[in-house]
């Protein structure tokens, strides 16, 4: 029986989503949450603005796909999903994850794959600050851009989850592999009452 959900963090036009209903079906994946500005990337702040020349791509604006309304009906008329399993959440990610009720999140089940491809540190950051308390034993946590920055620990991704890793209390990162260019995989595991993982 279907008994957790999948978050992807920097849809686009929804080809993710796509790609991991096809993946996943049969699964136990039984509700999809996007989360985009559906503006494109943010304003750099300081530290990103700062990186910029390791990786030109990534500056306002980019990646600007469509309207929230046509990224829904393209991953509804690709894929064999219900319209009430898929929720697609508009705004910047400093400003509407915040606003999310984590109880109401927790009535799909367990957080199963938590894709985060937003490419920036800052987003990055805002994104794991609100994964710590979801992030649970065996939850796959896959960052699409680790090693860009030419995989410098000082940059984009690596930095945001090296920041993380040192504070969080709630949660561990297991290595698991890299993936096309630029992604690496984890899988996450609760820091605590279960004790897997835990380092004494
Ligand atoms: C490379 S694209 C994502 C590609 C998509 N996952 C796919 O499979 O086609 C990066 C996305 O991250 C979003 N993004 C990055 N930082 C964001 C932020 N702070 N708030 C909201 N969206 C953000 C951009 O709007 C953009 O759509």
């Amino acid at each position: 029986m279907p008994s957790g959900y999948y978050m992807e963090f920097g849809i686009l036009n929804g080809h993710g989503i796509i790609d991991a209903y096809r993946q996943l079906r049969g699964s136990q994946v039984a509700h999809y949450f996007g989360f985009d500005s559906f503006q494109g990337l943010p304003k750099l702040d300081e530290k990103d603005g700062a990186s910029r020349e390791l990786m030109p791509i990534f500056y306002e604006g980019n990646y600007k796909g469509g309207s929230e309304a046509m990224v829904r009906s393209n991953i509804i008329s690709n894929t064999g999903m219900k319209h009430d399993q898929l929720t697609l959440v508009e705004g910047f990610f400093e400003e509407s994850l915040p606003k999310i009720n984590i109880d109401h999140i927790k009535q799909h089940g367990e957080l199963l794959v938590a894709y985060i491809d937003c490419d920036l540190y800052s987003s990055t950051k805002t994104v794991l600050n609100f994964l710590e308390p979801l992030i649970t034993d065996g939850t796959w946590v896959v960052f699409d851009d680790y090693w860009c920055y030419r995989g410098s620990p000082y940059h984009g991704q690596r930095l945001a989850i090296e920041e993380m890793l040192s504070t969080t209390k709630s949660f561990g990162l297991t290595d698991y592999t890299n993936f096309y260019g630029f992604g690496k995989a984890y899988i996450g595991y609760k820091k605590g009452h279960h004790g897997v993982g835990d380092k004494k």
